[in-house]
């Protein structure tokens, strides 16, 4: 069975530090955790990674086409600046689901915009470390209804 590949971008390598009021007191292994417990009563595998810089993560993604069965990606700020990260999950064909901690769209005018969200399945924010596991279960289900898993 191929993983999901869960991506995550620059500086979720300091949740836990970083703006704890914002991003919870969640490190980055305690979310991997989470997501590994989710996705075993899921039946799923995972491959849950980390980079803060934009090109590892486009070659991650490229990665994604022939090793996973999905995506879930928090492209933190590159969500709101990559072309490079929209044409990247827009040339891979498999199922997508981009993920934010935060409710960005309760924030800052320039996290409103999302290059990620025109080529995802779906969308989901605002849930902390949560967010993770719904994607999960709302991945599962796209592959279950594909016949991928
Ligand atoms: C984030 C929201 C982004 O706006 C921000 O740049 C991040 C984290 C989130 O998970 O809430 O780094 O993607």
């Amino acid at each position: 069975m191929k993983p999901i590949y869960i991506l995550n971008g620059p500086n979720l390598n300091l949740l836990g530090l970083r703006e704890p009021n914002v991003y919870g007191q969640e490190t980055i292994t305690d979310l991997e955790a989470r997501c590994l417990a989710k996705a075993k009563a899921l039946g799923q595998q995972i491959d849950f990674r980390q980079t803060n810089t934009e090109g590892e993560l486009i070659d991650w993604v490229h990665e994604a086409q022939s090793k996973a069965c999905g995506i879930i990606i928090n492209g933190a700020a590159y969500t709101h600046t990559s072309v490079a990260l929209h044409d990247a999950l827009k040339a891979v064909n498999i199922p997508t689901v981009e993920v934010h901690l935060s409710n960005v769209y309760a924030r800052e005018p320039f996290r409103h915009h999302s290059y990620i969200s025109p080529v995802a399945h779906g969308v989901i924010c605002g849930f902390g470390g949560q967010s993770y596991e719904l994607a999960l279960d709302g991945i599962a289900r796209i592959l279950k209804s594909t016949g991928k898993a």
